[in-house]
Parts: C-alpha cells; sequence; structure tokens
C-alpha cells in the first residue's frame, strides 16, 4: 500500500516497505565508472578484456544495475534463507526488485541467449557493507564465462575440444601452486550425472589457465608501471631489480558458490601476502537447463574490478575511484589507449583550496611604441612568475594559471591576471596563513618583476 516511486538511469520502479536505498547510493547508479574513458576502473577493464579476445569473447557492458530478486539469488541456486538476502546486506527497490550485488546476475539470461563461445561483462554491483579504505557501497565486477555445447563439438567429446582449446592458449611462466584434484566428492563436487570426470577435469584445466593468463598480464603491467616509476626517480636499486625478475607467484584454493562446482579462488602472492583476486568455477548444469540449453557445458568467474586497479595503479583508497578531482583523473589521460603508460597513483592533498587572484600591469608601459625599457614586457617569462610564487609560498601553492590577458588599445599596455591556488598537503590552511603568503607573492612580483599591481 506504499505508491512511492523512485527513477534509476531513466526508468520508474514502485518502491515498498523493502525499499532501502539511500539518495547518495541512487545518484551513484548513472556513474558507470566502467565506461568512462581513461578512468582506472575503465583501464582495468580494457587490460582483463584484451586477455579474452574477441569474436570468442563478447562483451556487455551496459546492463541495468536494477535486477530481480529471482536473477540475482534464485536464478543461481542461492538458498531462501542464504544471509545475502537480508535488507541489511542488499539494497532493495521493492521485495521483488533490488540493486545487482554480483555480475553474476546476468548468467542466466546470458546462458540462454548465446550458444557457445565466451562473454564478459563489466558493470556497477552494490552491497551494504561497513567502511574502510577498502569498501564502498558501489564497486565494479567483471563477470567470464566459456560455454560449450555438447552436442556441436567435434564427435560430441566435450573433453577433447575443450583440451583442444586449452591447447591453443599460451603459456605462461608463473609459479602456480594447486595442491589439490581437481575436484573432491565432499570438499569440492564434480556435477555427477552431468560431467564425467574427464569432462569435469578439462574444464577446470581450460578455466584455471585462462584466468592465470589474465593474472599474469595484470601482475606483469603492476611490476612494469612500478619498475618505470623508479626508474624515473633514478631509483634502480639492485634488490629491485632481482625481484622484478622473480616469476609470479599463484595459488590455487578450493572455496564455494552456489552456482559452481567444483569451485576456487584464485591467490596472488603480492607485497608478502596472498590476495584473493577471483571466485570461479565450473558452472552448475541447472543454470544451464533453466536457460533452456542442456547440452552446454562451462566455466564462470567473477572478479572485482577497484581491488586489481588499486594494486595496478597502487591508489591508496576506494574512495578515490568516485572523484571527479582533476588531479585525480589527469593522471590516467591516454593510459586506456596504451596501458604500457601506467605508472603508480601519486597522492595529493585533501585540504582545502583557497584561490586567490593578482592582476598586473607588465612593466615598460611603452612597449608597442619602442624605446622597452629594461625588463619590460618583451622580457616577459611566465616561469619568473613562477619562481616569486615559490619562494614566497613554496609548497603551499598547488597550481598557478594565467586566467586573463589584456592589451590596451590606445597605450599597447599588457596586463595579466594569475589566479594562486593554496593549498597545503600537510592541514588546513587558514585565511591569515594565506593571506600573508599572497601579500609576500604581490610583494615579490613588484620588487622582481617590476609590474604594476591593478
Ligand atoms: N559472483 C561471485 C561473487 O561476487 C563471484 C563468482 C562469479 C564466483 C562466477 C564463481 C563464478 O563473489
Amino acid at each position: 500500500t506504499n505508491s512511492k516511486t523512485v527513477e534509476i538511469n531513466g526508468k520508474k520502479y514502485a518502491t515498498d516497505s523493502w525499499f532501502n536505498v539511500s539518495s547518495t547510493v541512487l545518484s551513484l547508479t548513472s556513474r558507470k565508472l566502467h565506461l568512462q574513458k581513461d578512468h582506472p576502473v575503465a583501464i582495468t577493464r580494457k587490460i582483463i578484456e584484451s586477455v579474452f579476445p574477441e569474436p570468442t569473447y563478447r562483451y556487455y557492458n551496459e546492463f541495468d544495475p536494477v535486477v530481480s530478486t529471482y536473477e540475482n539469488f534464485d536464478s543461481l541456486g542461492f538458498p531462501p534463507d542464504h544471509p545475502g538476502r537480508a535488507r541489511t546486506d542488499t539494497y532493495y527497490i521493492n521485495k521483488n526488485t533490488l540493486l545487482r550485488t554480483h555480475t553474476s546476475a546476468h548468467e542466466a539470461e546470458l546462458f540462454r541467449a548465446s550458444a557457445s563461445g565466451g562473454y564478459l561483462i563489466s558493470a556497477d554491483v552494490y552491497r551494504r557493507d561497513e567502511v574502510d579504505r577498502s569498501h564502498y557501497p558501489v564497486f565494479h565486477q567483471m563477470e567470464g564465462a566459456r560455454v560449450w555445447d555438447r552436442d556441436k563439438v567435434p564427435g560430441k567429446d566435450l573433453a577433447a575440444a575443450v583440451l583442444a582449446d586449452l591447447e591453443r592458449l599460451p603459456k605462461h611462466n608463473m609459479t602456480v601452486e594447486d595442491p589439490n584434484p581437481p575436484f573432491h566428492p565432499e570438499r569440492n563436487p564434480l556435477q555427477a550425472g552431468h560431467h564425467t570426470e574427464a569432462e569435469a577435469a578439462a574444464v577446470a584445466a581450460h578455466l584455471k589457465r585462462s584466468l592465470e593468463l589474465m593474472v599474469n598480464e595484470i601482475f606483469s603491467r603492476a611490476k612494469a608501471a612500478a619498475a618505470a616509476a623508479n626508474a624515473a626517480a633514478g631509483d634502480a636499486s639492485p634488490t629491485d631489480n632481482k625481484n622484478n625478475e622473480e616469476p609470479l607467484r599463484v595459488r590455487w584454493v578450493e572455496a564455494y558458490f552456489p552456482f559452481t562446482s567444483p569451485s576456487w579462488e584464485l591467490e596472488v602472492f603480492y607485497q608478502g601476502d596472498w590476495l584473493e583476486v577471483l571466485g570461479c568455477g565450473v558452472s552448475r548444469q541447472e543454470l544451464h537447463a533453466g536457460a533452456g540449453r542442456p547440452s552446454q557445458v562451462g566455466w564462470a568467474f567473477g572478479i572485482g574490478l577497484e581491488r586489481i586497479a588499486m594494486l595496478l595503479f597502487r591508489i591508496p583508497d576506494i574512495r578515490l575511484f568516485w572523484s571527479r578531482d582533476e588531479r585525480f583523473l589527469s593522471q590516467f589521460r591516454g593510459v586506456e589507449d596504451d596501458p604500457s603508460r601506467i605508472r603508480p597513483f601519486v597522492p595529493f592533498s585533501k585540504h582545502p583550496a583557497c584561490y586567490k587572484d593578482v592582476s598586473f600591469w607588465l612593466a615598460g608601459a611603452f612597449s608597442a611604441a619602442g624605446g622597452n625599457p629594461r625588463g619590460g614586457a618583451a622580457d616577459w617569462h611566465e616561469n619568473d612568475l613562477m619562481e616569486v610564487v615559490r619562494d614566497a609560498a613554496g609548497d603551499c601553492v598547488e597550481d598557478v594559471r594565467l586566467v586573463d590577458e589584456f592589451t590596451h588599445p590606445k597605450t599597447g599596455r599588457r596586463s595579466k591576471c594569475y589566479r594562486i591556488n593554496y593549498r597545503s598537503l600537510e592541514k588546513t590552511l587558514t585565511n591569515q596563513e594565506t593571506n600573508e603568503m599572497h601579500d609576500r607573492v604581490v610583494r615579490g612580483l613588484v620588487e622582481k618583476l617590476g609590474v604594476e599591481i591593478r
């Protein structure tokens, strides 16, 4: 009996007593960071896509975040009492409609639509979660899957077809720890009655190699970025070089997901710790059957893009991804089309900016008529001004920009206006501190450059 509605990406939805989406989270549904050119989330998406090439894999990046409870949970075999369904954990529009908590919500739909081959879905996902530097209520995931049709492979020999595809994949030189058998009757069962042992083992092997190649690509790029930054800083210490030559170490850990069996998590040894990077497994046959394609068999994985972007770019706080600050965004320009330009992110101040303008006439009032005195307008170099500013205010100035220029039509006198952004890396500057610095800048310009303040 609640007839209120909420609008998300141009569509209206009826809310009910289940509705629990804050206006902040609602406002983020339109951001689509994974599609924003040169955003680190988009760059990360592209790097992963490059490991799963078209046309074998098709990319889906525009799925709407509003899905049914059925798609997000029931279609994937989540039991009715699964804790993920709780309103404390999930953002509901109404009892039957929610903001997807994972990209797996689209698996059934794609299994139905597509014949054999693979796909990647990138999208924003929503979870009510703790507040810290690595959690945010909205983040981005990529779902990948590869499907074979038992009835369409040569000789209907599924295992042979999967192994033939595995043979075509590149090799790598990572150290892979995979201590468990591909399936285990209690801990990680094969889907008896659906797959033979040979089939499950072949699908698992194809899945694992594909994902190893993906993390190899990501971590090689992270390593190259760090090395390039060190080289630029003139720091090529022998220990660094040695570490850089060590092959990447990864390990497969048995896992559980309601919609895959057997299932794994892939962990990477990174900066002295095992880091969980993704979940995956052999798709539950009920999903394929439910999608009207019982002869299809395949694997699926899900990976969080921010987490990967944080280590690719050394981004220290997940909130930064949502920043519209040029000092954040400008650091990634041009990288999407040339990922060899990835460099570690350089942190900037969180303290407030204070803009102050200074307008002046250049010295040499009659430069247009010749007879230009020493230090006149013809001698104007912007870097001299920059030096005066540095002298007077040091690192408390973040940037200086020319905002206006003017030449008097009669006298030929030239004037300029610069905007100075006072912002400390360490603290919030007081008005008095900023005013004193600005006074020093103005005095320096007059004394050292001979300008006349307007
Ligand atoms: N959707 C799962 C998650 O968000 C990840 C996953 C995807 C696991 C596909 C297995 C297969 O945790």
